[in-house]
């Protein structure tokens, strides 16, 4: 959520490397962007802004002057409407200062009322403007960095904020919660929320730790402790990441991309970290009590969890979605092990529970995609998902990769490795038939009959419940059609009221116990006049419309999502949408 990018150095296109860098962020969500410069054509270096609602995509920055020091933001709104004004860099009243922010000052309301009493003035709605007044009021007495240090202790909440200072060229960066990387290069230096956006540039990062504030001038970086502003020794790492990474290829959408990739994330899971995986099921066989947590999508890999080791590896683990897991964690004890699902590793909800989970002794593991992140520091064991730069904002391929190993880590638990990767790969040949042309073609039929609706339900029982409820997501998501998931067995606890003549009701029938009682769903739906969608092993009379998947045993659930996450990029597509980027959301949730 919320994309930074600060650039100091040699480079006079200042404001070109960071609207780049901003557009490499765009994955991020984001509803306004700005982009300040130094203006160097004005004496006492005033800054320059270009600031604007919507989509970065084709913009330039070109009316901005040249200079070698550069701060973007792209804008998740929080405080304050979508508007140009709300939109950030903003500046402090002499016009020499910048603040980008992403997070929530949850206290601004007292501290703007202690600046407006100084007589500062605010033109934006945003927290954020009420901290660089703040900074302002004491910039002067006791220079940049103590200024934005003793400011930031006063925030509450959890904040990234990045100050310019054309006068002193220095960027003063500090952070409690939102990530915020470093990169070294030689006579210039870069600051950014995702390290990927840096490494066209360099590939020497530091990522800011929680409590950290920085300076950074084209030649000389130094962290401090907020707390008392004391110099701390840092080293920079190599990362070794692939920066290709950012092209769609032949694909009009990163999400059909992401879609495609999945046979090979799931080809390389399986063929790959044996040893890593075998480490993770012993901690998961030894703990008294294992948690599963995760939002969103990573929430229904966890609930698939429950069943996944129930059934393979006959062993009680429990789920819980990030943000509900804090207010019923008071029973974990230091032998229990919590277990973070994430693609982005920086979901607030997840590291929020992961604290609370700490600080009752409880180790953690992560099944985490993006190196370096967050929650990939914040854990004692990981398992990297290896999915490879996942940049729709509907999740797909993290989503296969999270059931991937959670199916191997309860197989080796169970003792039957080779059973689930015999599976997997039938998956694999599951796949090859529904990525193919043919599938496709049946898909956009489907498609055609259904997008006009305003409501979808989708059924599934046991392990093809949590699939219904990832089904109906991506459906909302891609396309803005309510989809409603549900466990068939509920229908007649209240859905079955809503289903009327023609009304799409998929129904996930995977050949396993739950098919009778699963089909019994779709007829019961059916009777009341809905059009039922049969996505399962074998043909039935009561489908409307029939889409096979090979029945790969208990991996099958990985075929089937695939299936409920085309069918929602068709949706999106059919209803003229962005699949990338849907309206609202963010690819990385970093407020709560
Ligand atoms: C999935 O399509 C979503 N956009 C969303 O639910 C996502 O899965 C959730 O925000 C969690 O993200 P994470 O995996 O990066 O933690
Ligand atoms: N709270 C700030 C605002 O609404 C920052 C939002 C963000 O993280 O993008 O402007």
């Amino acid at each position: 959520m919320c994309g930074i990018f600060g650039y100091i150095g040699v480079r006079k296109d200042a404001k070109d490397i960071v609207l780049n860098g901003l557009k490499a962020l765009e994955y991020r969500g984001y509803d306004s962007w700005g982009v300040a410069t130094i203006d160097q054509r004005i004496s006492g270096k005033e800054i320059a802004i270009k600031k604007k609602v919507g989509k970065i995509g084709n913009a330039t920055v070109s009316d901005l002057p040249e200079s070698g020091m550069a701060l973007g933001h792209t804008r998740w709104a929080t405080h304050g409407g979508v508007s140009d004004i709300n939109a950030h860099p903003h500046l402090d009243c002499s016009g020499k200062l910048a603040i980008i922010h992403n997070g929530i000052i949850e206290n601004y309301d007292e501290l703007k009322k202690e600046i407006i009493k100084s007589g500062h003035k605010l033109i934006s709605e945003t927290d954020t403007e009420v901290a660089i007044h703040m900074i302002e009021e004491n910039y002067k007495k006791i220079g940049l960095l103590e200024a934005v240090r003793q400011a930031f202790n006063r925030f509450e909440g959890l904040n990234a904020i990045i100050v310019m200072d054309g006068l002193t060229q220095t960027f003063v960066a500090a952070k409690s919660g939102s990530p915020l990387v470093i990169g070294k290069g030689k006579d210039e230096n870069f600051l950014a929320s995702d390290a990927h956006a840096i490494l066209p540039y360099t590939n020497r990062i530091y990522f800011i730790e929680d409590g950290e504030i920085v300076s950074v001038s084209s030649r000389k970086i130094s962290v401090h402790s907020t707390k008392d502003g004391s110099q701390k020794e840092v080293k920079f790492n190599k990362v070794g990441w692939d920066i290709n990474i950012a092209d769609k290829g032949k694909f009009p959408y990163f999400m059909l991309k992401e879609i495609f990739e999945q046979p090979k994330v799931i080809e390389d899971i399986v063929n790959n970290n044996e040893k890593q995986i075998e480490q993770f099921s012993d901690l998961i066989k030894k703990s008294y009590g294992t948690y599963l947590i995760g939002s969103g999508t990573a929430s229904y890999a966890c609930l698939a969890g429950t069943y996944i080791f129930s059934r393979i590896a006959k062993k009680h683990i429990n789920w819980a979605a990030a943000s509900e897991f804090g207010y019923s964690a008071d029973f974990l004890t230091p032998k229990s092990f919590v277990i973070a699902l994430s693609q982005s590793g920086e979901t607030i909800d997840v590291i929020d529970a992961v604290k609370k989970a700490k600080s009752h002794g409880v180790k953690i593991g992560a099944l985490v995609n993006v190196l370096g992140s967050t929650l990939y520091r914040l854990s004692d064991y990981k398992l990297l998902l290896g999915a490879g730069v996942e940049k729709a904002v509907v999740s797909t391929k993290a989503f296969s990769a999270k059931l991937t190993y959670l199916i191997l880590l309860a197989s080796i638990i169970a003792g039957n490795k080779n059973k689930a990767k015999k599976e997997l790969d039938k998956v694999i040949i599951s796949l090859e038939e529904i990525l193919s042309d043919a599938y496709l073609i049946k898909i956009k039929k489907l498609v055609d009959i259904i997008y006009k609706f305003r409501d979808i339900y989708v059924i599934g029982r046991g392990l093809s419940y949590p699939i219904a409820l990832e089904t109906a997501l991506k459906i909302k998501e891609a396309s803005y059609i309510h989809a409603e998931g549900f466990a068939a067995g509920e229908l007649k606890h209240g859905v079955i009221a809503l289903i009327e003549n023609g009304i799409p009701c998929i129904a996930f029938l995977p050949n396993d116990e739950t098919y009778g009682a699963n089909l019994a769903g779709a007829m019961e739906m059916k009777a009341r006049g809905g059009y039922i969608i049969g996505i399962s092993y074998k043909p039935h009379e009561v489908f409307d419309y029939y889409l096979p998947v090979r029945d790969c045993g208990l991996s099958s659930i990985i075929p089937l999502v695939i299936v409920g996450q085309l069918l929602g990029y068709y949706l999106s597509i059919k209803r003229g949408l962005d699949p990338d980027k849907p309206r609202n959301l963010a690819k990385s949730v970093t407020v709560k």
